[in-house]
């Protein structure tokens, strides 16, 4: 009798088992060519008027979202680095002073970069701003985020690996419409280090008038990618990122860090980290050190969404840079375990990817599990390096697809994470469809400190599952 219990038993563990495999989407989009927007296309256009800002962005610019850091350039002359802001359009109660900048990269001169932090403005309000002089003034607004509050509901769009292409200029447009209110962009911007010479600051400048569109009215997140090195010898160019430094500053200092490349913030009920994969970041360096601290500050009654971004995925089941994020997951899986990191965004694969919750932090050299296995106190790792860039699509998938990769398709697209309290958010991949916006994975995220553990009994006792996908049988707790 017991006999024939285990075996019934295991025969619904291996259907389990087989219900629970994950999904290679073979959708087979008709690319647009990945070739980028040629320089007099008009979504790149110079904006009229002499010495007109452009390039316009912002990004956060304190630990909490109560300042904002809003950068242009201007070409003609230096100009005004002041920025004019109020509660309503063209009237101004408030003006405040930036700081100028300017670079050499091989010939090219860069324009004059102008970088304003606008500090103790008011949480859940609109504002609007003017820069620039005269007739050539432009006029652009944004919205802060609610203070920050364990139940605060907050939409963030996740975009990688953007360059600006066609496809790239689609994702845009389909972000745009997802009444998202601020991007985390997982690295690889511009994609300019794939030309040359002085071509390399004009490719810097063109990305930036395409992404202003969004960028001046919302604030992007702003984690760095190889594409941001621009190491380039031949040309005597040998100071990793320093077009990326110049143009798109980061709010680090807030956050006690020592480098732009890796920081925090807090906006809404998320705690956001990044991090850079290509500064050193194993034991003891300063990369090292700071996360260490940053994740004891992390306080999840305040901000229970902690979420983390980074360029290289940890795991990733496509032939393109497969492994290539174990130095990484080696210095700092075990954190993320330890303090139960709801979800970790990447990109680099120029494809969508998303795992279950597993982990790897037994493997050892002389032993032990070399290989990822469940584990609910895991983050959920999600690759969305399908921005669209001019490299085009990782369309060759590792077969057989691994035990924990849950769903996997090469188009390009976006995602967006919207949280609705301190237990749930809703997550959703959106492909882009032949130029529609086409939602194609989806699920409901249960927060990993206020959904696990002894609080999740306390708050919703039924909960069982840290992933529930609206798919069938995804489902692994
Ligand atoms: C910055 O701009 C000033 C004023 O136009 C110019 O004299 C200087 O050469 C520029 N510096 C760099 C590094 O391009
Ligand atoms: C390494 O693996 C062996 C064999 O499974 C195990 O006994 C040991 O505890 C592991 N060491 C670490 C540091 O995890
Ligand atoms: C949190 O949001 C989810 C999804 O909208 C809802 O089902 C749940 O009741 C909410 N919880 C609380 C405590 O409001
Ligand atoms: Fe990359």
């Amino acid at each position: 009798m017991l006999l024939h219990l285990f075996f019934l038993l295991s025969l619904f563990l291996t259907f389990i088992d087989n219900g629970s495999a994950g999904i290679t989407s073979t959708f087979v989009r008709t690319k647009f060519p990945a070739v980028d927007i040629p320089l007099e296309n008009e979504v790149l256009a110079v904006p009229k008027g002499y010495n007109a800002p452009q390039q316009v962005h912002i990004t956060q610019g304190d630990y909490d979202g109560k300042a904002v850091i809003i950068s242009w350039v201007t070409t003609d002359e230096p100009g005004s680095s002041q920025v004019q802001y109020g509660l309503s359009e063209g009237k101004y109660d408030f003006t405040v002073e930036g700081t100028l900048t300017n670079y050499t990269f091989y010939k090219y001169k860069s324009g004059y970069i102008h970088q304003c932090l606008v500090t103790g403005i008011q949480h859940d309000t609109k504002y609007y701003y003017e820069i620039g002089n005269g007739d050539s003034a432009r006029k652009f607004w944004f919205e802060t985020p609610p203070k920050v509050d364990p139940d605060a509901s907050y939409k963030f769009g996740i975009i990688g690996d953007l360059g600006q292409t066609y496809n790239s200029l689609s994702t845009i447009q389909h972000y745009m419409q997802s009444g998202a209110k601020s991007v985390l962009f997982v690295g690889d911007l511009s994609y300019a280090d794939r030309y040359q010479y002085n071509d390399v600051g004009v490719r810097w400048d063109t990305f930036g008038r395409l992404i202003e569109q969004s960028a001046a009215y919302q604030p992007w997140i702003w984690s760095a990618g190889n594409h941001e090195i621009d190491y380039f010898p031949y040309m005597g160019e040998v100071v990793p990122f320093r077009s990326f430094l110049n143009r798109y500053p980061t709010p680090y200092k807030a956050s006690k860090s020592s480098n732009p490349l890796w920081y925090a913030i807090r906006r809404a009920s998320a705690h956001i980290i990044v991090l850079s994969s290509y500064s050193p970041f194993v034991k003891y360096t300063p990369q090292w050190h700071w996360l260490k601290q940053e994740f004891k500050k992390v306080n999840r009654e305040k901000t229970p969404w902690l979420i983390v971004l980074m360029h290289v995925p940890i795991y990733n089941s496509n032939e393109a840079h497969f492994m290539e994020g174990e130095s990484m997951r080696s210095a700092y899986e075990r954190w993320f375990v330890k303090y139960k990191v709801d979800v970790i965004f990447a990109g680099h694969v120029h494809a969508y990817e998303r795992s279950y919750r597993i982990s790897n932090i037994h493997y050892n050299v002389s032993g032990g599990d070399a290989y990822p296995v469940p584990d609910k106190r895991a983050p959920i790792y999600i690759t969305v390096g399908d921005g669209g860039n001019s490299e085009g699509l990782a369309s060759r998938f590792r077969d057989p697809q691994p035990e924990y990769s849950a769903f996997r398709e090469a188009s390009y697209g976006h995602s967006t994470l919207e949280i609705k309290n301190r237990t749930h958010a809703f997550y959703h991949w959106n492909r882009n469809d032949d130029g529609n916006k086409v939602t194609t994975d989806s699920f409901t995220l249960q927060n990993q400190y206020w959904g696990s553990g002894r609080r999740r009994r306390k708050l919703n006792k039924n909960h069982l599952n840290s992933v529930i996908s609206e798919r069938p049988s995804t489902v692994w707790f």
